[in-house]
């Protein structure tokens, strides 16, 4: 029996069917978490980053191929003047159903209300450390209270389910692990511990530097008792979720440790411009030329199908010949 036509979808060689696309609005960030970016960071000129109505266009020919839920990174994307604005174009791109946004929150004073108001779905919050000592070890920054008032200014703003993305680093967040649990629960918080990747720019991960979520787990334990294994709301999630005796739900991404590659649905678009099928992809498939020249929409359609087809299984992590990206996170998009 012949396969049925799979034109419309963004099926990669393993059959892995990609709807989740994120989109980065800019490299700049105001913090400088050493597991992302260097100490000194030089960005991209503005004039190279694709402007709101290229990431629509973009967006609204992935939308055809089947991708529905979009997730705003950056570097930091409340940094990129306006996003609210292109918050309410892509609200206007029909086959979308889900609009998210990854933040480090240090803007969310100032933009939790019109990032609401513009149509903005979820909000995810990198805080890594409730103690000001360890979240300047880790940002080379100040300003964990503002983190703080960015969650709370989210709350009021409406904003339900926001969730707090944690990176465990061995000898920086072993003692944050619960007061970062105390702080979650009670605000009601989503909170997920994420393994540090190898995606810093100083090229200094080394395995010994990953805190393992079975770690994590052990602290948690020894502190609140046992954790439970959960099925998660949705299958395509990276996290496992776990809870504790009084309910509350705690997830891991223990993408080193445990990879979940054979269920991503998930592509990038870069904020220059070119997608990117993994995080560890070492290679990227520009579109910007085709949107600033006279490109169709089939051209750049034919990009997007084509990076999909080039993924590979896994980003095999710790394997022979793993090749880590020439890019840091904060050049790619969380
Ligand atoms: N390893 C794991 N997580 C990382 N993030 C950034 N760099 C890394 C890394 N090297 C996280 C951020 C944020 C999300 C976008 O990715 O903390 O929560
Ligand atoms: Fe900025 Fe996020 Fe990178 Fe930290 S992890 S430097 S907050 S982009």
């Amino acid at each position: 029996m012949t396969k049925p036509p799979q034109e419309s979808t963004l099926v990669d060689g393993f059959g892995r069917v990609h709807t989740s696309l994120r989109v980065s609005v800019t490299d700049r960030c105001n913090l400088r978490c050493t597991y992302c970016m260097p100490a000194e960071a030089v960005f991209r000129p503005r004039e190279e980053l694709l402007t709101f109505e290229e990431i629509t266009r973009v967006v609204e020919i992935a939308a055809g191929y089947g991708v529905s839920k979009l997730r705003l990174t950056g570097g930091e994307p409340l940094l990129r003047a306006g996003l609210h604005k292109l918050i309410s174009m892509l609200r206007g791109v029909q086959a979308i159903e889900e609009i998210a946004l990854t933040t480090n929150g240090l803007l969310l004073p100032e933009q939790a209300r019109p990032l609401a108001d513009a149509g903005l779905d979820r909000l995810n919050v990198s805080l890594d450390a409730v103690a000001e000592e360890a979240f300047q070890q880790i940002s080379r920054r100040q300003g964990v209270d503002r983190v703080f008032a960015g969650i709370e200014a989210a709350q009021l703003a409406g904003f339900k389910k926001i969730r707090v993305n944690a990176v465990s680093l061995r000898g920086l967040t072993e003692s944050q692990v619960v007061p970062l649990i105390e702080y979650a629960r009670s605000l009601g918080l989503q909170l997920r511990f994420i393994e540090f990747m190898p995606l810093d720019a100083d090229d200094a991960w080394v395995g010994s530097d990953v805190l393992s979520g079975d770690e994590v787990r052990t602290i948690a334990e020894d502190a609140f008792g046992p954790l439970q294994p959960t099925p998660g709301p949705d299958s395509h999630q990276p996290a496992s979720d776990y809870v504790l005796s009084d309910g509350t739900l705690i997830g891991f991404i223990d993408s080193v440790t445990q990879p979940f590659c054979a269920t991503c649905n998930r592509l990038r678009l870069t904020a220059e411009g070119q997608f990117r099928n993994c995080l560890f992809s070492t290679e990227d498939w520009d579109v910007r030329e085709l949107l600033r020249s006279v490109g169709s929409d089939q051209q750049i359609a034919e990009v997007l199908r084509e990076c999909v087809r080039q993924k590979r299984p896994a980003h095999g992590i710790g394997e022979a010949g793993f090749q880590k990206p020439e890019r840091a996170m904060y050049e790619i998009g969380g």
